[in-house]
């Protein structure tokens, strides 16, 4: 079977609905990102990395609509999944990245996982721009460590939630590094 046949949209599709409903660079690189760290996650949890990869190509897929209404983040693209027909398990994944504005708990590894792969994409790109070369290829998983200590750092970035990934077994260097390299398979489109 085929990944529409499965979950109801293909990659394509996904990147479609990105382009249509993201007006910044910025966000679907931000999506582009959380989506990678999400397909190497995957294998770890017995997952399949297609489904991970497009809950993290479509957690944000409202973020223009609602970015100043956060109790609605995730609701809208709940909306747009469930009109096109998309499986309710990507759905309800995504919700859970805005899991304290909707009062909802994070049950499952997918749910820490999502929250804490899109929020260490801001840390990298941000840890990355201040190195010299401004290049991911050379960031080390130190700097990054370094970094999310120094509070006034990239103070926006949510440390809490990148530390979601210890409740999945995943200790905080090995995400870093599982995340950086992730990030740095697909550093031509994210322009790192
Ligand atoms: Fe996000």
């Amino acid at each position: 079977m085929n990944a529409t046949a499965v979950w109801g949209i293909t990659r394509e599709e996904a990147l479609e609905l990105m382009e249509r409903y993201l007006d910044t660079d910025a966000m679907r690189k931000h999506c582009l990102a959380a989506e990678a760290i999400m397909r190497a996650l995957a294998p770890r949890f017995g997952a399949d990395p297609d489904m991970w990869g497009l809950v993290g190509l479509l957690h944000d897929l409202d973020y223009n609509e609602t970015r100043d209404h956060m109790e609605r983040h995730t609701l809208e693209t709940e909306k747009i999944l469930l009109d096109r027909g998309v499986h309710p398990d990507i759905i309800e994944a995504i919700k859970t990245h805005n899991a304290e504005n909707l009062g909802l708990t994070r049950t499952k590894p997918i749910d820490f996982a999502l929250t804490a792969a899109e929020t260490i994409t801001g840390m990298i790109v941000a840890a990355t721009l201040v190195t010299p070369e401004k290049k991911i290829d050379s960031l080390k998983t130190s700097s990054v460590r370094k970094r999310m200590k120094a509070k006034e750092f990239a103070r926006s970035v949510n440390r809490d939630h990148i530390r979601l990934c210890e409740q999945i077994s995943i200790p905080l260097e090995e995400f870093i590094t599982l995340s950086i390299d992730a990030m740095q398979s697909i550093s031509g489109k994210l322009g790192l």
